[in-house]
């Protein structure tokens, strides 16, 4: 089943999303659903609110970056009710974009250094440092299991300046070129 995305003004990625059981129904074709969503699209990672599920469920494939970020080569991720814990508070900002809020980037400040606990999608449990561009992607995708978006890691400035590109997301002005599901009350163009 082809997935859309849920795009920015949606309440689901707003939702603080629930632990994810073994006995969830059709997971395996729902992590492959997202794998196949996230690859249309061309995003390096997919939370499930993006796909209207309020569920603890990350799909990450890092490869299409390894090029400006060797730490992301070959590293594909399932990450089920996963935890981070920061080993190093020091930031460093680098550009973000989220299939969410598409035609937007933003700089925006995360720690480089995690320790990332996680269930794979046969529930086996994995513990693991992650550092650099790889970290980031991963707390880019948590952050949407908490109802957060990275825009609410910008300055309030930065905020104001784009709010006339959020509204057009919001009001379904905004063009996708991938399937989408844009807000309720969106006027889709
Ligand atoms: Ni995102």
């Amino acid at each position: 089943m082809k997935l859309p995305v849920y795009l920015y003004g949606h309440p689901v990625l707003r939702a603080i999303s629930e632990p994810l059981t073994a006995d969830y129904p059709g997971l395996k074709e729902l992590v492959a659903d997202m794998y196949a969503a996230m690859y249309e699209s061309e995003g390096v990672g997919l939370a499930a609110p993006q796909i209207g599920r309020n569920i603890r469920l990350v799909v990450i494939d890092a490869d299409p970056v390894a090029e400006s970020f060797p730490e992301c080569a070959g590293r594909k991720l399932t990450l089920i009710n996963p935890e981070i814990e920061i080993l190093d508070g020091d930031k460093v900002t680098r550009s973000e974009g989220c299939l969410s809020l598409p035609g937007l980037s933003e700089n925006v400040p995360r720690v480089e250094h995690i320790r990332l606990r996680w269930l794979d999608e046969d529930f086996k449990e994995h513990d693991e440092e992650i550092s650099g561009f790889l970290a980031r992607i991963v707390q880019h995708e948590c952050d949407h299991l908490e109802g957060k978006l990275y825009i609410d890691h910008i300055s309030n400035i930065r905020r104001q300046l784009i709010r006339g590109k959020l509204n057009n997301i919001v009001t379904g002005r905004t063009r996708v070129d991938y399937p989408a599901k844009y807000a309720p009350g969106a006027k889709r163009r």
